[in-house]
Formats: structure tokens, C-alpha cells, sequence
């Protein structure tokens, strides 16, 4: 028995290696796959500083090492102190096990390594999204609405004013480990133009979450979707229903690349554009920027959209983008389309209903404080709402956005809403008539007298021949 079940030296050469082979197919099978969840990285670079704080906190928060573990900033060896580590006169500095350290890592803190990058970002209207304390959308959220209201909604996007407890005396009040206690209203938060305690505005990881700190996420549109969303700025469900929110949606991992360091719109991915791909990511001409105001010719956020300073240059790089996929002829073509859905809402809503608001003001119709009239509250909808809609649904392609989400409700809220409001309190007053009515006599709202016999006669017999109705 023994003697035939024993293998002789050959046998166990080609047997071995046989399992070599089979051990190698399941293995590059395992990789190319690329789906599976727990593909090991190599093992991160540990300093010895950072031993204490990587052993530790395996043990304490698992989660946050092994995301650092597999980060590029992990496998290059930049550890916990490289981002955490701060200066005596941090106001937010702690001992923590043996170094001084902060919680909160700040652009400041990053732009360490990353200078260009901060400086870009620094430049941004991104980095300004924290100042809305005096806006008109600040006293609606902090004031009418409440403050636990802008505290969960607000700043969340925005970012908060960070701060410290204090005393009675204004010291800094500690926790049991001797940390500096946060304000719970404005932190945890990672909005997007967070205010630091060290003068620093925003927060990175707004699109870079911790601690992967992935370029592969800050690519993908639903990044960008935490904010851009809802009824004024629906940017990314006008992206969901666009040509390129489809072909997005249609592609493979492998067909974006978005794993990829070099990620140029034409050369390492062709599938779609996505958010990054338009306002901040390479082309063959353009590097990243991390200005996303960069590539944009209008703002689309005020009452009447304006063109912003050296609107020409911002137009032509985001031109130089849709070039890698389209033509010089088919580009010039929806700016074109763009430009004048821009010019009607200005034009023929916009600015009119600005006019009259200023002048019910103006002539004591209605008080000089916002939102304590009905009619303030229908214009802001007007602009804030469905006229941003209409001009952002068209801005990025999304027909619907634009049409019944946007200029039908800004046409049946300015003709049968706003107008009403504004003539009843007119009444009486001869010279806010004359304005409506000076308004009202221009072509385009001509509409009003009513269809030509022959437009009707035409409707008519549209709906006869499709449907038989009479
Ligand atoms: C012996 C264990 C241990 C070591 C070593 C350690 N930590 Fe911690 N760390 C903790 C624990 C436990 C907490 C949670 C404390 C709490 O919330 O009460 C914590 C919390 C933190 C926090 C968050 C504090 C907050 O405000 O929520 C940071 C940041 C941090 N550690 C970084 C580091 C860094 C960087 C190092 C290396 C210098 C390090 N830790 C070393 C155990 C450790
Ligand atoms: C690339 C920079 C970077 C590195 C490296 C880094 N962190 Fe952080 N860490 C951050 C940022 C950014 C935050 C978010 C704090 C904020 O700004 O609100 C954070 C927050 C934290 C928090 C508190 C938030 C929470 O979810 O509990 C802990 C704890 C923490 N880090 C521990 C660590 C540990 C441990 C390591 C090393 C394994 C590490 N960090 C490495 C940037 C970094
Ligand atoms: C001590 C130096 C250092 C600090 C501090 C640092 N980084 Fe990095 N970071 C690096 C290096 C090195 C790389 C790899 C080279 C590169 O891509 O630039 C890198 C890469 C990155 C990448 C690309 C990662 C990827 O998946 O491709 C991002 C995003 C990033 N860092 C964000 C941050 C943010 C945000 C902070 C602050 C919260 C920060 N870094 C702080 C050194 C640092
Ligand atoms: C879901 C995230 C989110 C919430 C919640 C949110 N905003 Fe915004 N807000 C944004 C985005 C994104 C923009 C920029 C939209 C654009 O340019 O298309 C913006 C624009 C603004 C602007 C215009 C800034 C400018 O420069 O013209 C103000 C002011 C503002 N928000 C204030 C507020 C206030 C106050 C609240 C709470 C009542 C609030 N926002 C709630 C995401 C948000
Ligand atoms: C609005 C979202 C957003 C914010 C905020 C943001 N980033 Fe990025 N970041 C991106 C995107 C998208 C990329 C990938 C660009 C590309 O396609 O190569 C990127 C890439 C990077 C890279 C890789 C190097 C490069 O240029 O490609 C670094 C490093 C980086 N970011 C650091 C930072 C730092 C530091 C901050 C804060 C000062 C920051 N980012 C804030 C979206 C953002
Ligand atoms: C955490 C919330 C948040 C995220 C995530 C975010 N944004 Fe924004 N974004 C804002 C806010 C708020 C504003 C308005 C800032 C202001 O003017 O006060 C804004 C403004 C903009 C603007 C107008 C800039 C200008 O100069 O007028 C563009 C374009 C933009 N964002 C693109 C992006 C892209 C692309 C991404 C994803 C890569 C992104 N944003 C991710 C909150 C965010
Ligand atoms: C195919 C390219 C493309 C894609 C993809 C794209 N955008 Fe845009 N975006 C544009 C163009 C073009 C404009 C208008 C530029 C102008 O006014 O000249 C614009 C305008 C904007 C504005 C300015 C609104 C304002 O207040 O003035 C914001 C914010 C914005 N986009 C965010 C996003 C977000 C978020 C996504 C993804 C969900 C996205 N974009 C996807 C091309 C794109
Ligand atoms: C990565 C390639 C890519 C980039 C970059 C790109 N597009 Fe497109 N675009 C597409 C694809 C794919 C389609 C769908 C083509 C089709 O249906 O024939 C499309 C369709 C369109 C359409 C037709 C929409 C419709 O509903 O019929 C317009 C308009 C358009 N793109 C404009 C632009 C503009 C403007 C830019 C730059 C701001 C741009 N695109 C950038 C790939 C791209």
C-alpha cells in the first residue's frame, strides 16, 4: 500500500509546479477581476513616529488605518503626524500620547505638500462658500426657519465658522484627556468653505473624504452631488438626465479610468465627462485646476445672470474640454443655445420682476424687510428656484430641468402669480400701474392679447388630425 501511494521525485516536480501554475491563474484571475473586496495593497510605510499612533489605533478605530493603509499618502509613508501634527500656538493643539497634535487638518495643513493645489483652492468661490452669514438665504435658514436648521443644513454644504467652548473667563474649556472641547454647532463638518481656527478657509476633504483621500471619488459626479442638488441648483440630477450623465451611467470602471494618476479627457478615458472632467480635470492643453470658477462664463446664481470678468478666457478653456469629444462647429452651437435661454430669462423675467420688487420698495407698497411679504416670497422662488433651474437645466444640457422644471414655472408663477400680487398692491397708485404697464407693452409679453385667429384655427386642426378631438 505504502509503496504505490508514495510519489517519486518527478512526480513531485510536475506536480508542484502544476499548482504553481493553477495557484498563479487564480491569482492573476483575482486581480484582473478588480471587483473583489479585499484585494490586499502592499503593506503601508510606517515612520517610527507614527508606530504608536498606527498600532493604537488599529486597535481603536480599525477603519480609519486601514483606509490611511491603502491611501497613496499610506503607501508613501506619510503617516498620522505628516497631516495631524501641530504647533504650539495652535489654539486647537493637544498632547496625545506623546505628540502634539489637532484634530482638525486644514488646508493650511496639507498645503504643506501641497502648495499649488491649496493656493488654486484658496482662490476659488469654493473657498468663500463659509461667508453667508449676511446673506438673504442666511436670515430665511438662521432666522425664520431656526438655528439647528442652518446648523444641520447650511453649513453642511457651506461650512461652519469653527470654534472652540469656552469659560466664563473665555479660557478654552478641556475634556477629560485634556483636549480643546469644539463648539458641537459647528464641528464635525466639512463643508465646503469651513472657517478655520487658523484663518484657513475650506476643508479638502469636502471632495477628498478621509482617510482614502482618493482622486478616483473626487471624480465621480455623485461627489459633487452632495451639494449640487435639490430644487436651486439641481446640477446633478441635470447631469443624471444629459447625453453625458448617460454615457456615465452606460460605462465600465475600465472605460473611466478614474483610478488613473494621469486622467486626460481624451487620452486615458474617452466613455464621458463627468463633473471634474468639465471644470477641473486635465485635456490635453489645460492642467487640473482646482478653481472651479475656472472654465465658467456666466453666474447663473443671482436674479439676472451676469458675465463674469474675462469671460472670454474662462469660455474658451471649457471649449478646449468639449473639443476632445466634439466639434469646434457642434461647441459653438450649444453656446449659442445656451447663451439665449440666459438672454430670455433675463430679459423677459429677471429683470422685470426685479424692477417691479424694487419699485414696491421704493414706493412704500411693501416693507423694506425681506420675506415679511407674500409677494417676496413668490419672487424669490421666481429667481432662487425655478429661474435658476431654467438657466442651469440649460447651462449642462438637461432638457426637462430647463423646460418644466424651469421656464414653465417661471412663466406660469410671473404671469399668475407675481403679477397679480404686484397690480393689487399697485392699486391706487398711479405711477407702480404705469410701470407694470410700461412692463407689460413690450413684445415679448404681446402674448397676453390673445392668438391670432389663424394660430387658433391651426391648434385646432393639429389635435383633429392626431386625436379626433374636436
Ligand atoms: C494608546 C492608544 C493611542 C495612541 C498611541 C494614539 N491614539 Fe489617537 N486616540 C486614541 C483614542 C482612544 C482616541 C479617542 C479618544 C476619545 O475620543 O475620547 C484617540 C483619538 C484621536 C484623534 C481624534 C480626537 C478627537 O478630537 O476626536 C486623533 C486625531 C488621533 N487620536 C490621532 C492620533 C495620532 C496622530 C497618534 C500618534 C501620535 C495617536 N492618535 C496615537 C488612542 C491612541
Ligand atoms: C492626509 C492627511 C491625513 C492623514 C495622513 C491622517 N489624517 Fe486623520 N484626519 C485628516 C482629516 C482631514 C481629518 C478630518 C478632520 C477635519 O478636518 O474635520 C482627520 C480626522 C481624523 C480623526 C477624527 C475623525 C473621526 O472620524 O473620528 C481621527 C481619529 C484621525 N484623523 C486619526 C488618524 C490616524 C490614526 C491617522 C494615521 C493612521 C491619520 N488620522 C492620518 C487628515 C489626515
Ligand atoms: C507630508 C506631506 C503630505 C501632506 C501633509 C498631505 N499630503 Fe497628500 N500626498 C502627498 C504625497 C507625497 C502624495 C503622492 C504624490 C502626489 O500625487 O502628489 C499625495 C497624494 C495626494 C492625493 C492623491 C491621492 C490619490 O488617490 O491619487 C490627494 C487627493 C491628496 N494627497 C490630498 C491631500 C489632502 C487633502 C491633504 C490634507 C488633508 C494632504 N494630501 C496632505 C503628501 C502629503
Ligand atoms: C445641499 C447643500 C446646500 C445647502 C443645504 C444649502 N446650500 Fe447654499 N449653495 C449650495 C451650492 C452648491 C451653491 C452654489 C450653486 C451654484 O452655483 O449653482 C449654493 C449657493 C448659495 C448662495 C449663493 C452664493 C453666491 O456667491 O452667489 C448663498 C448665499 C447660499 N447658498 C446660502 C445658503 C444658506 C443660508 C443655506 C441654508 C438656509 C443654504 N445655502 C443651504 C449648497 C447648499
Ligand atoms: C471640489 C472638489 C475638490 C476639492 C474641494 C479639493 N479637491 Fe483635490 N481633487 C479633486 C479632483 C476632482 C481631483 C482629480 C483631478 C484629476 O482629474 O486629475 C483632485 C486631485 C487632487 C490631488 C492630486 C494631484 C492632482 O493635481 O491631480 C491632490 C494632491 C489634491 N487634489 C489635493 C487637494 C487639497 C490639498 C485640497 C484642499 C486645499 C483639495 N484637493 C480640495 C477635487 C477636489
Ligand atoms: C460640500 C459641498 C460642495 C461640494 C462637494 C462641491 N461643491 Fe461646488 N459649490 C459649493 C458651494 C456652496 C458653492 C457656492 C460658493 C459660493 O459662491 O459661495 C459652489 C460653487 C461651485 C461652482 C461655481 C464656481 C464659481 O466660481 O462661481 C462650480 C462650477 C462648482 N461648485 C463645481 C463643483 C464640482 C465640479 C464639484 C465636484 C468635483 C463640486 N462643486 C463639489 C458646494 C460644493
Ligand atoms: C459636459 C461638461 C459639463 C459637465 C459634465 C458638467 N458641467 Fe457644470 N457646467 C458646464 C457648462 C458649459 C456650464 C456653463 C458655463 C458658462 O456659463 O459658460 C456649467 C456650469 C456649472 C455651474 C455654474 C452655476 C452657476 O451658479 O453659475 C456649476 C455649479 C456646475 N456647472 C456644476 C456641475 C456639477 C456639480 C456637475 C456634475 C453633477 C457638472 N457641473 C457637470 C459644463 C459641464
Ligand atoms: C468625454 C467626451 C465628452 C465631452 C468632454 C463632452 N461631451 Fe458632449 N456628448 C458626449 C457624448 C458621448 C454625447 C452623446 C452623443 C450622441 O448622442 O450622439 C454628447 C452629447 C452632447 C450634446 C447633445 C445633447 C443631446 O441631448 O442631444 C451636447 C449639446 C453636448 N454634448 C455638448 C457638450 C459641451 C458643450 C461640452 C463641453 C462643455 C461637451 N459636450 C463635452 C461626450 C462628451
Amino acid at each position: 500500500m505504502a509503496r504505490h501511494m508514495s510519489l517519486n521525485r518527478k512526480q513531485v516536480v510536475v506536480g508542484t509546479l502544476g499548482l504553481v501554475f493553477l495557484a498563479s491563474l487564480v491569482v492573476v484571475a483575482w486581480v484582473e477581476g478588480g471587483k473583489l473586496r479585499f484585494q490586499p495593497k502592499p503593506e503601508p510605510i510606517i515612520s517610527s513616529e507614527n508606530e504608536g499612533c498606527v498600532a493604537c489605533h488599529t486597535e481603536k478605530t480599525p477603519v480609519i488605518v486601514q483606509q490611511w493603509a491603502d491611501s497613496e499618502h499610506g503607501q508613501l509613508g506619510v503617516g498620522c503626524i505628516g497631516c495631524h501634527q501641530a504647533e504650539k500656538t495652535d489654539v486647537d493643539a493637544y498632547r496625545h500620547e506623546g505628540a502634539l497634535i489637532a484634530t482638525i487638518v486644514t488646508p493650511n495643513d496639507c498645503a504643506r505638500c501641497h502648495a499649488q493645489v491649496a493656493e488654486e483652492f484658496q482662490a476659488s468661490h469654493h473657498a468663500k462658500a463659509g461667508d453667508i452669514l449676511n446673506s438673504l438665504d442666511n436670515i430665511l435658514g438662521e432666522v425664520i426657519e431656526g438655528v439647528p436648521a442652518a446648523t444641520n443644513g447650511c453649513i453642511q454644504c457651506h461650512g461652519s465658522k469653527v470654534a472652540l467652548l469656552t469659560d466664563a473667563n473665555g479660557n478654552v474649556r478641556k475634556d477629560d484627556g485634556g483636549r480643546p472641547m469644539f463648539d458641537p454647532s459647528t464641528w464635525p463638518n466639512s463643508g465646503m468653505g469651513r472657517i478655520n481656527l487658523d484663518g484657513s478657509l475650506g476643508s479638502c476633504s469636502a471632495c477628498h473624504s478621509r482617510h482614502t483621500f482618493s482622486r478616483a471619488m473626487a471624480r465621480q459626479p455623485e461627489n459633487c452631488g452632495k451639494c449640487h442638488m435639490g430644487p436651486d441648483h439641481p446640477q446633478i440630477e441635470i447631469y443624471n438626465e444629459s447625453k453625458h450623465g448617460i454615457a456615465y451611467a452606460a460605462s465600465s470602471d475600465e472605460d473611466m479610468n478614474l483610478d488613473a494618476k494621469k486622467w486626460v479627457v481624451g487620452e486615458d478615458y474617452f466613455a464621458a465627462p463627468t463633473c471634474a472632467t468639465c471644470h477641473m480635470s486635465a485635456t490635453r492643453n489645460l492642467p487640473v485646476t482646482h478653481d472651479v470658477g475656472d472654465r465658467i462664463s456666466w453666474t447663473l446664481r443671482p436674479k439676472i445672470s451676469k458675465l463674469l470678468e474675462n469671460h472670454e478666457e474662462r469660455r474658451s478653456r471649457m471649449k478646449d474640454v468639449c473639443e476632445a469629444c466634439h466639434s469646434p462647429g457642434f461647441t459653438r452651437g450649444f453656446y449659442k443655445q445656451y447663451d439665449e435661454a440666459i438672454h430670455l430669462y433675463n430679459d423677459k423675467y429677471g429683470g422685470p420682476s426685479t424692477t417691479i420688487m424694487g419699485m414696491l420698495k421704493e414706493r412704500g407698497l411693501i416693507s423694506p424687510d425681506p420675506f415679511d411679504d407674500h409677494i417676496e416670497w413668490v419672487y424669490f422662488e421666481l429667481w432662487h428656484h425655478e429661474g435658476r433651474r431654467a438657466r442651469m437645466g440649460a447651462s449642462m444640457m438637461g432638457p426637462d430641468y430647463t423646460q418644466w422644471h424651469g421656464f414653465y414655472e417661471v412663466a406660469k408663477h410671473f404671469y399668475f402669480k407675481f403679477l397679480p400680487m404686484a397690480k393689487e398692491l399697485s392699486e391706487g397708485d398711479e405711477v407702480a400701474m404705469a410701470l407694470i404697464d410700461s412692463i407689460l407693452a413690450s413684445e415679448e409679453h404681446a402674448w397676453l392679447d390673445g392668438l391670432s385667429l389663424e394660430d387658433r384655427e391651426r391648434l385646432k386642426a393639429y389635435y383633429k388630425e392626431r386625436y379626433g378631438d374636436e
